[in-house]
């Protein structure tokens, strides 16, 4: 068995196992490819956090290192009440980033609990408001967030946050198939030029995700193309009756066309157009 294989069968630390110094587990949250996040006790604060680190199989994986306490960098820089907080990143004995924990749900579980009854436009239009708002100000920091998608938003009583700024970057030429497949800007596929309407598309593929029940484009199956090379994402009218205003607006993001894409303030706008309708 090699290495990484045997590595990646550990599995994430249990209840009260120490994390870093001054941090013990409560439970494990999730673990992606290469990233475990756990809820810590922080005995600095007396208080619940959620914890980032390295998965143990990725421990010497040098980029993920890198990401991750990029991430931890620019969050501890950011104040944004749409954007999750980082108290702390440090190095040393591992890479960790130490964040608020968020009360609430990811979006993706708020959409699969509205799987039969959809969710309500209402709280989609402020939702985009929300993301807007938050992308605004990465954007006026000079980075783009570049991995929008449901579970990387947490909302709370109506209240979005956004997290994990893993791949937030500058704008200009990006790596190919950056981002997460079903969610990626044509431009992202194709590691064109990344701009502050690659956000934008972001913003659109998410709205579009809460207001139908499914992501704009799914991920292509092993060798097969990305559907957003290929063809336009279908309208919202094709899978749920809306506003054509609401629909329009959200169509008007996933122009395959960056050029295209109302700016983040433009976009903002329309939905706080249509959010006075809808009072
Ligand atoms: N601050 C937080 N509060 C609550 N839950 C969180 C927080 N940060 C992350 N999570 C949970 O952990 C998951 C993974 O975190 P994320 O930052 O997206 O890591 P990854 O880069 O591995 O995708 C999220 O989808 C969410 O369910
Ligand atoms: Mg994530």
């Amino acid at each position: 068995m090699s290495e990484v294989t045997s590595h990646s069968k550990i599995p994430p630390l249990g209840q009260g196992e120490l994390l870093a110094p001054d941090y013990t587990v409560v439970a494990p949250l999730h673990r992606s490819r290469i990233l475990d996040a756990y809820e810590v006790w922080s005995e600095e604060r007396a208080c619940s956090c959620v914890a980032k680190v390295l998965r143990p199989d990725c421990i010497e994986n040098r980029r993920a290192r890198a990401s991750l306490l990029r991430e931890g960098r620019i969050l501890k820089q950011l104040a944004h009440p749409h954007i999750v907080r980082a108290y702390d990143a440090f190095e040393q004995p591992q890479p960790i980033v130490i964040l608020e924990s968020l009360p609430g749900y990811t979006l993706l579980y708020l959409i699969a609990l509205h799987q039969r009854r959809r969710m309500a436009l209402n709280n989609i239009v402020f939702l985009g408001l929300h993301l807007c708002s938050a992308m605004h100000y990465l954007h006026r920091h000079g980075l783009l967030h570049l991995d929008l998608k449901p579970s990387n938003i947490v909302s709370n009583l109506g209240v979005a946050k956004v997290l994990d700024l893993n791949l937030a970057r500058p704008p200009g030429r990006g790596r190919r198939d950056t981002g997460t497949p079903a969610y990626m800007a044509p431009e992202q596929v194709r590691g064109d030029l990344f701009s502050e309407a690659t956000d934008v598309w972001g913003i659109g593929a998410v709205l579009f995700h809460a207001a139908t029940g499914r992501p704009p484009f799914f991920e292509p199956e092993a060798s097969r193309k990305y559907q957003q090379l290929e063809r336009r994402a279908d309208s919202v009218r094709a899978h749920r009756r809306v506003p054509a205003f609401f629909a329009t607006t959200v169509d008007r993001c996933l122009d395959p066309d960056p050029s295209q894409r109302p700016t983040v303030d433009e976009l903002a706008e329309l939905l706080n157009g249509l959010a006075q309708r809808q009072s």
